[in-house]
């Protein structure tokens, strides 16, 4: 039984002895997930959250009963505490991403017991992601929640269920305790019970099975009975079949490419202390505004609320244990990689959407001892998952069941991927990040480098789409995020993100958006106004877009309808739609026959949206001076067409509208 004790705890920002006897009088009062220190939003020290802090917290135990086990449960704190309860010196523990239990049976009571908590929020050489450069910040504080967990004398932990898309079950667990116990299951589907067994291994009938478009959760409700007393533990699982071959992936049987992004969890202000609605938030506009199908959570593993919203909603997930290139070389580091990758695959291992376990640090050399152990953990934990590792290189020695290589191969348009001859045997491949620090982009970056990097997004996705033998390609990154010093461009924040750190979409956000078919979706990738073009001159206008075909109307007078061009995206579904024309039929000047005046208007256009004067194609050029010839036009004609028809910078604004119709949504924009 777990209760929370997530409120009114006492903080202090610094530590001394003689707290250990006596909290100090001045405190904060603050409520568990908590940061240590406020972050803001750029342009901070990474040292100013560095340091020893103390937080304390007075409980009383209800139906405390001297015959149960007590823990005390930490879902995450940065880095290290050092325990108190009730006097008694608890030891140091490390977390850093790991849920840590602490034992404190023999010293609990039923009222004012007093739980100190020194925590040391410095980065630590010796403890995984640290001991060199890091491009992430990892913040401080008791930054997930706090639990007290009640157990009798013998009790089950680490459960494990584990279902298949035939309705086979097998439940896992370990047995804590000598009494003999007698175990049953229940199976529950939206809280009305399916069967019930004493078997840890059984099967159902036509189970309904754990997809994306219908996460089917399913409750297995384990009970003990241990001297005439019940405990039952809730096993949140679904059924169904993950399978990455060198032909892609597969999930219950269907292929299915995988199109996703990388995830850091922190937040300006509050870093990685955010509540669950904000971690739920963050899953929700991955799948819904994003709407890509895997997440990775780079670089270590993250909040349950996040992994239980991703498979609420049928988001698939990649994990990883904590790290950045760097491998320590102490025993401490290593061991504590080890403990990590326990940790990770025995927290993680009933999330439906995780397909693979990340067993490797992040971009790291080859280590065949230490990454040996890991996959040996991982395997021997969770039998039913596939390893990953995670490299920016070629020819490693593969010890995981997937390579996972970031390929930053884009750097223009004409490249997204380009899928190296990996020595990898039959196993699969998946292209774990891309673009990244080959593209930053700030929100206030000008728009033809918006324009660029989400044209670089659809190039890549593209790329993805048209190497069938890629399980799939994970961008870098999801959201902007703080970094070190040695990474951010001096204010701290990294900013790769396809959304800023508030979680505001930038432009390329829309071109992932557009790939679904759910929900509509039309982005024109221009704020259409000239004073913040260059020149006043626009430049490609791209609209993101899930419809069939677009109407560009100006001051609301038809100009012409667009449809997408698989030229430069051949394998996007929904490729970017360039309006190129933005005079089109609102040119109705009756000097011109139709077909001259189809041509005046696209010259006009060209003009308008890709400048005037000695830059014009020649073609245009040598148009122009012979309508202006055939069809007797002065150039101060030429002039008030302009001024009519394009306008400019400085001129009466114009208001542009695109309609888009597809056969399943109509729907409007202003712009
Ligand atoms: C990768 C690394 C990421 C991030 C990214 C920036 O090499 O795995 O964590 O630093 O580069 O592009």
């Amino acid at each position: 039984m777990k209760t929370s004790l997530n409120f009114s705890w006492k903080f202090v920002p610094d530590f001394q002895s003689a707290y250990l006897k006596k909290f100090p009088e001045k405190y904060q009062e603050v409520n568990i997930p908590h940061n240590a220190f406020e972050v803001p939003y750029n342009y901070f020290n990474e040292n100013d959250y560095q340091k020893v802090v103390t937080y304390e917290k007075v409980f009383d135990i209800e139906n405390y009963n001297k015959n149960r086990r007590y823990f005390v449960r930490f879902d995450g704190f940065m880095v290290q505490a050092h325990i108190y309860f009730n006097n008694e010196d608890l030891g140091n523990h490390i977390s850093v991403y790991n849920p840590v239990e602490i034992e404190i049976s023999k010293f609990a009571k039923e009222k004012d017991n007093h739980l100190i908590v020194v925590l040391d929020t410095r980065e630590d050489k010796d403890i995984p992601p640290f001991g060199f450069a890091l491009d992430y910040v990892t913040y401080s504080g008791i930054y997930r929640e706090v639990y007290l967990v009640s157990e009798p004398q013998t009790y089950l932990r680490n459960i494990y269920v584990h279902g298949d898309s035939k309705g086979n079950i097998d439940i896992i667990y370990d047995k804590v305790g000598n009494d003999e116990i007698n175990i049953k299951h229940r199976l529950l589907k939206d809280d009305i019970v399916i069967y019930e067994t004493n078997k840890d291994q059984f099967k159902i009938d036509n189970p309904e099975l754990w997809d994306l478009d219908h996460p089917n959760l399913y409750t297995l409700e384990t009970s003990i009975e241990v001297n005439n007393k019940k405990e039952t533990y809730k096993t949140r699982f679904g059924f169904r079949d993950i399978e990455f071959t060198k032909h892609g992936f597969y999930l219950n049987g269907d292929k299915v490419k995988l199109v996703g992004l990388n995830r850091h969890q922190g937040y300006p202000y509050i870093g990685y202390a955010a509540s669950k609605s904000l971690q739920e938030d963050d899953a929700n506009i991955l799948k819904f505004e994003a709407g890509v199908n895997i997440v990775r959570t780079s670089h270590y593993p993250q909040s349950e609320h996040f992994l239980n919203r991703c498979d609420e909603i049928g988001l698939l997930t990649l994990n990883e244990i904590p790290g950045w290139q760097h491998l320590g070389t102490s025993e401490k580091w290593k061991e504590t990689c080890l403990n990590n990758t326990k940790s990770m695959v025995l927290t993680q291992r009933n999330h439906p959407s995780l397909v693979a376990h990340g067993v490797r640090v992040d971009e790291s050399v080859d280590n065949h001892d230490l990454y040996s152990k890991t996959n040996e953990i991982a395997h021997t934990l969770d039998k039913y998952r596939p390893t990953i590792g995670v490299r920016n290189f070629t020819d490693s020695e593969l010890l995981e069941d997937i390579y996972g290589y970031n390929d930053f191969s884009c750097n223009s348009l004409k490249v997204g991927l380009t899928p190296k001859p990996i020595k990898r045997g039959n196993k699969p491949l998946l292209i774990t990040e891309y673009m990244g620090h080959m593209d930053p982009l700030r929100n206030l970056s000008d728009e033809q480098r918006r324009i660029e990097v989400a044209l670089r997004h659809a190039k890549v996705i593209n790329d993805n789409y048209k190497y069938d033998e890629v399980c799939g390609a994970i961008g870098w990154c999801f959201a902007d995020y703080h970094t070190h010093v040695d990474f951010g461009s001096g204010d701290h924040i990294c900013p790769h993100g396809v959304f800023d750190l508030y979680r505001n979409p930038k432009y390329s956000a829309y071109i992932y958006a557009s790939q679904q078919d759910k929900t509509p979706v039309l982005k024109v990738l221009s704020n259409m106004k000239p004073g913040d073009a260059p020149a006043a001159v626009f430049n490609d206008i791209y609209v993101a877009t899930n419809c069939d075909y677009l109407e560009l109307y100006k001051n609301d007078e038809f100009v012409k309808r667009f449809e997408a061009n698989h030229k430069m995206f051949e394998s996007l579904k929904h490729p970017p739609i360039l309006l190129d024309d933005i005079v089109g039929e609102t040119f109705k000047v009756s000097k011109f026959p139709p077909k001259a005046r189809k041509t005046m208007a696209y010259m006009l256009s060209y003009a308008a949206i890709h400048g005037y004067g000695p830059q014009m194609p020649l073609r245009i050029k040598l148009y122009l001076a012979y309508s202006m010839m055939r069809y007797k036009i002065s150039y101060t004609e030429l002039v008030g067409y302009w001024n009519e028809y394009v306008g400019s910078w400085g001129g009466m604004a114009k208001t542009y509208k695109v309609i888009g119709y597809n056969s399943v949504h109509q729907i409007t924009l202003m712009s």
